[in-house]
């Protein structure tokens, strides 16, 4: 076999490969990420650190009445809490830099531009290669106009760019009202846009008629909106973006590179299959390079991006024509 050229960039930090390990508990711990970097992870995004995990540990404490009601308590506990929470966020970046070759990024979930921005700073501090900003708010308040959601992510995407210097990475979820205007305005705020975060779902157990939490992994069909919009913007975002949610096999990796994804970020089928996915998959994309004579990966990605020839597929969403047999109920 040929070498090939599989190197590729995530938020234009170079990688190895295009197959990088998304924010979640598998990077929780430096020996997860050891173990990752063993079986080829080329990068990996740490476990988030979120806004609402520091502000629920002191709502508990605050309830507790541990603290008890002086201002003065609720000040001291406000610092220590975000203190302890912060430091050993920021150990387990330094220790994993210092542990594994791979680029390590951090990954921030925000809200606020406000709480995170000292933190970011920190975080580079600490020697991160780069940080991911997980945003998302469920934009259910009917009072609120779309702007005020995009515009909200945007402040907060410049604030942290324009604090560091490292590179800054977003990603994102569907719900947005103008999805190829917002991909391309984040894609020119950062250094690029992972393409889409996956959330808890509900679901409702009919048998005990409660709502209960659906799956936490993903299903191999979830793939198919991120590839439409990688397909659809990603020559219109400087070839910045990247893939995420249910990508279960190689096949499905290769697609979202065919489509214009730089990288593809994995964590279900890890969960599902082990570390051994990855070197799994480096090898089944250097053999499908191989038999389609592709000795680089830069004449695979985005090689299938829309254009005049493939526009009709990715644009494509309602049952108009060539769909014959289900039209006439005949399908099963
Ligand atoms: C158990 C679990 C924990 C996760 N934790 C985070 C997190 O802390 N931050 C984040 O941005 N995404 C988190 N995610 C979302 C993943 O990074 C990823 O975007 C999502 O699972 C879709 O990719 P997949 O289909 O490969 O699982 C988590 C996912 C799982 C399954």
């Amino acid at each position: 076999m040929k070498t090939m050229d599989i190197s590729t960039t995530i938020y234009n930090v170079k990688i190895d490969s295009p197959f990088v390990v998304a924010s979640s508990g598998l990077t929780a711990t430096v020996d997860r990420i050891k173990n990752l970097e063993s079986y080829g992870a080329s990068a990996i995004i740490l476990k988030s650190i979120f806004e609402e995990e520091i502000l629920l540990d002191y709502s508990e404490i605050y309830k507790s009445g541990e603290m008890g009601e002086t201002e003065e308590f609720f000040d001291y506990y406000d610092y220590e809490i975000r203190h302890n929470r912060i430091n050993s966020y920021i150990q387990l970046i330094s220790e994993a830099k210092k542990a594994v070759k791979i680029p390590v990024i951090a990954s921030i979930n925000c809200t606020s531009a406000k709480e995170w921005i000292s933190f970011a700073k920190t975080i580079e501090s600490a020697d991160a290669d780069a940080i991911e900003l997980n945003l998302f708010m469920l934009p259910d308040d009917i009072n609120q106009t779309a702007e005020y959601y995009s515009e909200r992510f945007y402040k907060i995407v410049s604030s942290v760019k324009s604090t560091v210097s490292i590179p800054v990475g977003v990603k994102i979820g569907h719900y947005f009202t103008n999805m190829g205007a917002t991909i391309q305005k984040m894609a020119e705020l950062s250094d690029g846009v992972t393409l889409f975060n996956r959330y808890t779902v509900p679901d409702i157990d009919i048998k005990t008629e409660n709502t209960i939490m659906g799956s936490i992994l993903s299903g191999e069909n979830e793939y198919h909106e991120s590839l439409r919009w990688i397909g659809l913007m990603s020559h219109k975002c400087n070839n910045a973006l990247v893939a995420s949610t249910g990508i279960h096999d190689t096949e499905t990796a290769i697609k979202l590179l065919l489509s214009g994804a730089s990288a593809v970020q994995i964590a279900s089928a890890i969960y599902q299959h082990g570390p051994e996915f990855l070197s799994k998959a480096k090898n089944e994309l250097i053999k499908w390079m191989n038999e389609h004579n592709h000795e680089s990966l830069q004449t695979v990605k985005g090689k299938l991006a829309s254009n005049r020839a493939t526009s009709n597929v990715f644009e494509r969403t309602q049952f108009l024509r060539n769909f014959h047999s289900f039209n006439n109920g005949e399908a099963r």
